[in-house]
């Protein structure tokens, strides 16, 4: 099974994809954790260059590119072997996030990220929570943790807002893939949440 996590930035899904592979793991399935972008060697090395710079670093085009071509080697090198060894994986960020960080900074890029993902992605997680997380609470997890990856928490409070709606719209446009998890109270509260929404 491949499951992907999603949600803005600092809404606490990386923490949830850890708790979760380690309830799988506990009832004996083999899990793969992963992340984008990056997950394999090369996506790593994509990845630096998306998350560190200035936000003009490059074209809204340029980017999606970026993203796509760690997104191929993601699935290439680690996401399709491990689902062919009959593994779960567990990914923090999916294609969920192009079509919705993206699609936002230009509204025909999402059209460009549906035409691009079919061309040379192909595949879906089976199940997609979405970790829902008001952008106020999830800034301040963020700036908690610090690090040099802000380019994109520097875009501001009203682009996480316009993100979270955005990801809300995804979850009803693909209802049967996406589960919209609140994001509020404790880890705990949430992982259980998860944990009753898997099918
Ligand atoms: P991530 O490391 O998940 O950041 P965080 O842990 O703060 O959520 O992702 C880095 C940034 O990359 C994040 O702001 C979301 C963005 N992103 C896209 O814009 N498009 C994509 O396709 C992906 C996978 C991520």
């Amino acid at each position: 099974m491949f499951i992907s996590f999603e949600g803005i930035d600092g809404s606490g899904k990386s923490t949830q994809c850890r708790r979760l592979a380690e309830t799988l793991r506990q009832r004996g399935a083999v899990v793969t954790l992963t992340r984008e972008p990056g997950g394999s060697e090369g996506a790593e090395q994509i990845r630096k260059l998306l998350v560190e710079g200035g936000g003009e670093r490059w074209s809204p085009e340029t980017e999606l590119l970026l993203f796509m071509a760690a997104r191929r080697d993601h699935v290439e090198r680690l996401i399709e072997p491990a689902l062919a060894r009959g593994e779960t994986v567990i990914s923090d960020r999916f294609a969920d996030s192009s079509r919705v960080y993206q699609g936002l900074v230009r509204a025909e890029n999402r059209k460009l990220v549906e035409e691009l993902h079919r061309l040379v992605i192909g595949i879906e997680p089976d199940l997609t929570f979405v970790i829902d997380t008001d952008p106020s609470t999830a800034r301040a997890r963020g700036e908690a943790r610090g690090g040099n990856e802000d380019r994109f928490e520097s875009l501001g409070l009203a682009f996480q807002q316009d993100l979270r709606a955005g990801f809300l719209a995804l979850a009803r446009e693909f209802p049967q893939r996406i589960r919209v998890i609140d994001g509020g109270g404790t880890q705990d509260d949430v992982a259980a949440r998860v944990l009753a929404a898997l099918p």
